[in-house]
């Protein structure tokens, strides 16, 4: 295997991805090599993970639980402070169980693992987040991919299955910002006698959780809650099935305890709303003064705000131009997002001030 040449044809097509060392807290403002960046293009979207009283909870839960959680949930590594979560969890999202898991990523294979002996086949919004896909191929069905939002599309697709499925769509999409139309999806779901499954990672926090009668829900705890992990909410059936059935669920180490009651608190704070109401006045400016000034950002109504560049040197360019600038916006590009809309996903979080959307916008506008 010669992985210098494969390395060398990524180079040459703008899709070598690196990493950025930050030296400082995740922030609004954000600290690489030595220089200071306004940071747009975190998932800490109410500006949590820095939050003192957040902090505070995390260090109260060291000295009580320790660092490590020390096994898996069902080994002995299931606290008192997952516990709560959990039920804290399910009493927020007003469902009858929540079970948490290692991260986003493993909670959807977690669900797929756990599900693979009841399903006969899957249907996934064609936009839906990569863990949902490698979720599919894990249990071996086919990869089925509806027109983005569109339910026409999916009504066809149905029409072709038998036995029993699952329709699975994100609810704010990563890349795009844009809403599913859970109401809709669940009227086809109950219809076709398919259960629903939503990944909320992207509206957990932000906006009220949907969740219609005996689907599935998911969402992370690393974006809007500012810590790290996820969980999975639903019936009580449904959640005892997976603790017994789920691979990703049993065989891994559970999340820190302090974690939990570090997300305890953001939890709280989510539900105070103080955060949540300062992001989406961040996110009305942000598209107002987008509109004014005649950026084509996409339409969203969410903190991902995206700009279609359709070229994945070109986005590398202004990415690189504005962090020069002292704007820290990611460039994204194939295969994360289709070929010919590579972007600037510009994320907004609580405690940006409107000035600094405004000079973001502004070096954007002269970018182009
Ligand atoms: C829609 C969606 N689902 C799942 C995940 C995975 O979550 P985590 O980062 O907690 O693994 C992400 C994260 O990037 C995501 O955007």
């Amino acid at each position: 295997m010669n992985f210098s040449e494969k390395l060398l044809a990524i180079k040459k097509s703008h899709l070598y991805r690196s990493r950025k060392v930050s030296e400082s807290a995740q922030d609004t403002q954000i600290i690489i090599n030595g220089k200071s960046l306004i940071n747009f293009c975190s998932n800490d979207y109410l500006s949590l993970a820095n939050h003192t009283l957040v902090k505070e909870s995390l260090k109260q839960g060291v000295d009580k639980f320790g660092v490590g959680s020390g096994a898996s949930h069902l080994v002995s590594g299931h606290s008192r402070a997952h516990h709560d979560l959990e039920e804290a969890l399910a009493d927020y999202t007003q469902q009858e169980r929540a079970l948490l898991f290692s991260t986003g990523y493993s909670a959807n294979l977690g669900v797929f693992s756990a599900l693979s002996d009841e399903l006969d086949w899957v249907l996934q919004d064609k936009l839906n987040h990569a863990s949902l896909i490698d979720a599919n191929q894990l249990i071996g069905l086919p990869l089925q991919r509806y027109l983005h939002n569109n339910i026409e599309s999916l009504n066809k697709k149905i029409s072709k299955q038998s036995g029993q499925g699952m329709i699975v769509t994100d609810n704010i999409f990563s890349m795009d910002g844009d809403q599913a139309n859970i109401d809709d999806l669940q009227k086809i779901s109950n219809f076709s006698n398919a259960v629903l499954m939503q990944d909320d990672a992207h509206g957990f926090g932000v906006f009220e959780p949907n969740i219609p009668k005996n689907s599935i829900y998911m969402a992370t705890l690393g974006k809007a809650a500012g810590t790290m992990g996820a969980f999975v909410a639903g019936n009580a059936d449904f959640i005892e099935f997976l603790i017994q059935k789920s691979r990703p669920y049993i065989y891994t180490t559970a999340i820190s305890p302090a974690i939990c009651t570090a997300t305890l608190k953001s939890l709280d704070l989510i539900k105070q709303g103080e955060q949540k109401a300062k992001l989406l006045a961040n996110i009305d400016f942000f598209r107002n003064f987008s509109e004014a000034i005649g950026l084509p950002i996409s339409k969203s109504s969410s903190a991902i705000q995206p700009l279609i560049i359709g070229n994945s040197e070109k986005s590398l360019k202004i990415s690189q131009q504005l962090f020069e600038q002292g704007f820290y916006v990611g460039a994204i590009r194939p295969p994360t997002v289709p070929k010919g809309t590579e972007r600037l996903r510009i994320t907004l979080n609580a405690n940006h001030s409107q000035s600094q959307i405004e000079q973001l916008l502004a070096c954007i506008k002269n970018a182009l």
